[in-house]
């Protein structure tokens, strides 16, 4: 399995959820053993500089990419939840999205502890908007944003320059469209 190859593992459906917008689904990487393996080896890769304490990700689909590299990795994984949903003290950010409006992600404050170094990872960057409400609880915590990682970056919205206005920080994704 080479880096090309990942593409034949995303499903591209036009008009979903809303017109205009052309929705790029991972399930059927998910569904192949050998992709999903590949996808997260290929994470793993980046994160071995990165001195990593954490992996942190944002529901839904940022679990799907980040449990199984914290396993992999030895580290623990931090989920940025959807609000609502956590039962103890919790930091919120708030964040709008390519479709579907306004959201608001949630950590527990107990999550991350000052100067822990944590790498965020989602299945898919579009505007920035959910990395960057998980990386501002994150610092508000006092924790330190090691890298960001996807599997798919939408090129188009720009979400790349929009992490890095908030702060220079390492970047990957395993595929553009
Ligand atoms: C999708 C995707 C990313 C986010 C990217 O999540 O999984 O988390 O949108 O968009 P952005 O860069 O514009 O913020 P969604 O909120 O649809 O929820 P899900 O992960 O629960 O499916
Ligand atoms: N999340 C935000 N935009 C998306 C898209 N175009 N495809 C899949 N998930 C998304
Ligand atoms: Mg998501």
């Amino acid at each position: 399995m080479t880096k090309n190859d990942l593409h034949d593992y995303v499903a591209s459906v036009k008009d979903y959820p809303e017109e205009g917008v052309t929705f790029r689904d991972i399930s059927p990487l998910m569904g192949n053993g050998a992709a999903y393996r590949e996808a997260i080896d290929q994470i793993k890769d980046f994160a071995k500089d990165l001195n990593v304490d954490l992996i942190a990700g944002p529901e839904s689909r940022g679990f799907i990419v980040g449990s199984p590299l914290a396993y992999t990795l030895g580290v623990g994984f931090v989920p940025a939840r959807k609000v609502g949903k956590l039962p103890r003290k919790a930091v919120s950010a708030s964040y709008t999205l390519e479709y579907g409006g306004v959201n608001e992600l949630e950590i527990h404050e107990d999550a991350i502890k000052p100067g822990q170094r944590v790498l965020i990872v989602d299945d898919l960057l579009a505007t920035g908007g959910t990395i960057n409400a998980t990386r501002k609880i994150i610092e508000e915590l006092g924790g330190v944003v090691a890298g960001v990682a996807f599997i798919i970056e939408l090129e188009a919205l720009q979400g790349r320059e929009k992490i890095m206005q908030a702060g220079e920080v390492p970047f990957l994704a395993l595929m553009e469209y």
